[in-house]
């Protein structure tokens, strides 16, 4: 596996790549690979000819009483499980090489209208800081697919928007998200939970569950859900910030209409804060 660190090299590694007539593959990723990081680099050597994975923990995406110094870095071990993987390419570049001297004043990409809320909302700046850095690595790596996790489902929805609402010739593809036994979600900010947390957390897609299988049973009463969803979340020692019955193409406030629905999630456990969702096409 090819490692950089700068642009210039990758660019002309990239450049030969094409000349021979691969496809390009890119997991953007922040490192700390877990076994969902992992699935998405299976499906993407699956899919393409040549392989890059990103490792950029991107300060843009942080607020600044966010976990940006704390988030784990583990690129020796994430390098290795990338060549096990057979990675043909690690791409782990410096801030500086990202953003130069211009972190503060950088031109943003700003996605409107699916980002106003869920995490958007809570984390304002957030998805600037997503939209931003991935359409730099678009940009430096000119994938023809680039995989990103459904844990992180509004982020791959503005993904998708600026993509197309910016004419770029790459395909998107979503990868299942990856649990433990007990329904939790694989992150990478699991690793700040003790085991007691650990417990409390898996209840977050127990609820999502519990209110998706009360909607496939006729229950169409969202915000009673959404209430005794954040009620049920509460009993179990978590901290709701958000729980939302949506369109799942949109994001707005779920009809009884609507047949692509999303439950987004996300919650606290001390001050650890978790995502997840549930999507499904109702049936009933
Ligand atoms: O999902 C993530 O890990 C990050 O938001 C991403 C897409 C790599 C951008 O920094």
């Amino acid at each position: 596996m090819q490692i950089h660190s700068a642009i210039t090299p990758l660019r002309k590694l990239l450049k030969s790549v094409r000349q021979e007539g691969k496809s390009i593959g890119l997991v953007p990723t922040m490192g700390n690979l877990h076994a969902g990081h992992m699935e998405l680099i299976k499906q993407a050597k699956s899919k393409t000819d040549f392989l890059v994975c990103s490792i950029f923990v991107n300060p843009l995406q942080f607020g600044v009483n966010e976990d940006l110094g704390s988030y784990p870095r583990t690129l020796a071990e994430d390098s290795q499980k990338l060549e096990l993987e057979n990675c043909d390419c690690l791409f782990a570049p410096s801030v500086d090489e990202i953003y130069g001297a211009t972190l503060e004043a950088h031109t943003l990409v700003q996605v409107p209208e699916l980002t106003e809320n869920f995490c958007g909302r809570s984390r304002p700046g957030h998805f600037d800081g997503v939209a931003t850095v991935v359409l730099k690595l678009f940009n430096i790596v000119q994938p023809d697919i680039a995989f990103f996790g459904l844990k992180d489902y509004q982020q791959f929805l503005l993904i998708q928007k600026f993509t197309e609402d910016l004419s770029l010739d790459i395909e998107l593809v979503g990868v299942e998200t990856q649990r433990e036994p007990s329904g939790l979600a694989l992150s990478s900010r699991n690793n700040y939970l003790n085991d007691e947390q650990r417990q409390s957390a898996a209840f977050l897609y127990r609820t999502l569950r519990d209110s998706a299988e009360q909607i496939n049973s006729g229950h169409l009463d969202f915000p009673a859900l959404e209430k005794a969803a954040q009620l049920a979340l509460q009993a179990h020692g978590l901290k709701p910030d958000y729980f939302s019955i949506c369109n799942a193409r949109t994001l707005r406030p779920a009809t009884a209409e609507d047949r692509q629905l999303v439950i987004l999630a996300a919650a606290f456990i001390g001050p650890t804060r978790l995502i997840d969702n549930i999507r499904w096409q109702r049936s009933d």
